[in-house]
């Protein structure tokens, strides 16, 4: 096990590449149990989460290879079999729910385990499935479905990223046309859409509220390029905004951030555009930017919001932080309070206020949470130590490596004792 050691009030000044998403290629893997030949996908990051997804790919019979930022997938051996539990608390098994249902008609997975970001409940999931004329029951920590998914008009109650992709999943291959309304618009959406329509899949509507998908026979191998990580580029912004300095990110989609830049341009922040790529100039001093609130896209992204309040607490605020997404997102403010910030909560809100935060010793408890310490820390005086990077690893390929590469001082070491 390591830490980070990171030294703040370094500032960046430098070029960063920004790889593939993570919640892009979880559920294009998972898609790819669906293919009749084999899939080429580029651009994919190596992370905890990816590695975990190709385990259970290999365990139902596929052969997987990892060379470079390529996944090779050979799904000629893929059966029904129950996916294993492990993998603590990676949601986005989940998705091979969608998928086996439209491969085998049948699945059995675990319940994506409790993470810390309060309940994940997956009735949305179950209920548009049930829709579609499958059988799901869960029980002892399992998911049990049975039944080849039937086209039809299904509604989810909230845009659910992980519903929405399940229900295309297992819709398309479904004879008929099913209508999937209310369906989530995230861009990770429109990019699992545009893999399997790579496949052969029928798919409109993607980005919008309704998607209509209309079954194929069978779909086939392709080659398919996963989109670029749209909150590792939010959080390399957030970065430079704390440490100072001035950051170059490649693979900026415009469209993707144009929340997250618009709350760092309120904080002080100059943001400017070309194409395929943003440079932000951190401020001499972080402006309160008034009252941020997190939203379905193409709203201020939940993902974002540890590493937003970060930044919000390395200025005197007070600046506000709304949680609208999930109930319990607010795990590191008692290791920016440890920093000397002032950070008053009532329930989906938190009040912050901060300024000359100091290093201190920093647990990670999730992913994104994780991240937005080492953002912290990066404005922090003196040293902090980030311990629980391994839940950094499951979104982020080398933070610690990439911020230096732009001029962060930060070490890895082994955890003490
Ligand atoms: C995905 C992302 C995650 C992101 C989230 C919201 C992946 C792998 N993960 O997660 O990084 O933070 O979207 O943008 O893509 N809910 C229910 N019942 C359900 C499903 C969801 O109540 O059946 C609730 C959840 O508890 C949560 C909210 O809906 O409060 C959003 O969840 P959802 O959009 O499903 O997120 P995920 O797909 O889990």
């Amino acid at each position: 096990m390591e830490d980070y050691i990171v030294f703040g009030k370094h500032p960046l000044d430098g070029k960063l590449k920004v790889y593939g998403a993570k919640n892009a290629v979880l559920p294009i893997l998972a898609g790819s149990v669906l293919s009749g030949g084999v899939v080429l996908l580029k651009n994919c990051p190596r992370l905890s989460d990816v590695s975990y997804t190709l385990d259970i790919l290999d365990r139902l019979g596929c052969k997987t290879a990892f060379d470079g930022d390529e996944i090779i997938i050979n799904p000629a051996g893929v059966c029904s079999r129950p996916v294993a539990a492990g993998g603590g608390d990676m949601r986005s098994s989940v998705n091979f729910l969608g998928a086996l249902l439209g491969r085998f008609g049948e699945a059995e997975l675990p319940m994506p385990g409790g993470c810390r970001l309060g309940r994940r409940p997956i009735d949305i999931h179950v209920r548009a499935l049930r829709t579609m004329g499958v059988k799901v029951e869960t029980a002892g920590g399992m998911i049990y479905a049975k039944g080849w998914p039937k086209a039809a008009d299904v509604y989810l109650d909230f845009p659910s990223v992980g519903a929405t992709e399940n229900v295309i999943l297992a819709a398309v291959t479904a004879p008929g046309i099913t209508v999937l309304n209310n369906a989530a618009r995230e861009p990770e959406i429109g990019d699992l859409c545009r893999f399997l329509r790579a496949m052969g899949a029928k798919i409109r509507g993607e980005g919008g509220d309704m998607i209509r998908i209309e079954g194929v026979e069978r779909l086939d191998g392709c080659e398919y390029t996963v989109m670029p990580d749209r909150i590792v580029a939010a959080t390399y912004m957030c970065a430079v905004m704390t440490a100072g300095g001035r950051l170059e990110i490649e693979n900026a989609v415009r469209p993707h951030l144009e929340e997250t830049a618009a709350v760092l341009s309120r904080c002080g922040g100059e943001i400017s555009w070309a194409p395929d790529r943003v440079t932000v100039r951190a401020p001499g001093l972080i402006v309160p930017c008034g009252t941020v609130r997190t939203g379905v896209y193409p709203g201020f992204p939940t993902d974002c919001q540890s590493q937003v309040m970060a930044v919000m607490a390395c200025g005197p605020g007070p600046s506000v932080m709304i949680e609208n997404i999930f109930e319990s997102r607010f795990n590191i403010v008692p290791e920016l309070r440890r920093m000397g910030a002032d950070i008053r909560i009532s329930g989906r809100e938190a009040v912050v206020r901060g300024g000359n935060l100091h290093g201190a010793e920093l647990r990670a408890a999730d992913l994104r949470g994780g991240a937005a310490l080492v953002v912290a820390a990066l404005g922090a005086e003196g040293e902090s130590r980030v311990s629980g990077i391994e839940y950094i690893a499951r979104g982020y390929r080398d933070l610690a490596g990439e911020l230096r590469q732009a001029g962060a001082r930060i070490e890895t070491v082994p955890t003490k004792g």
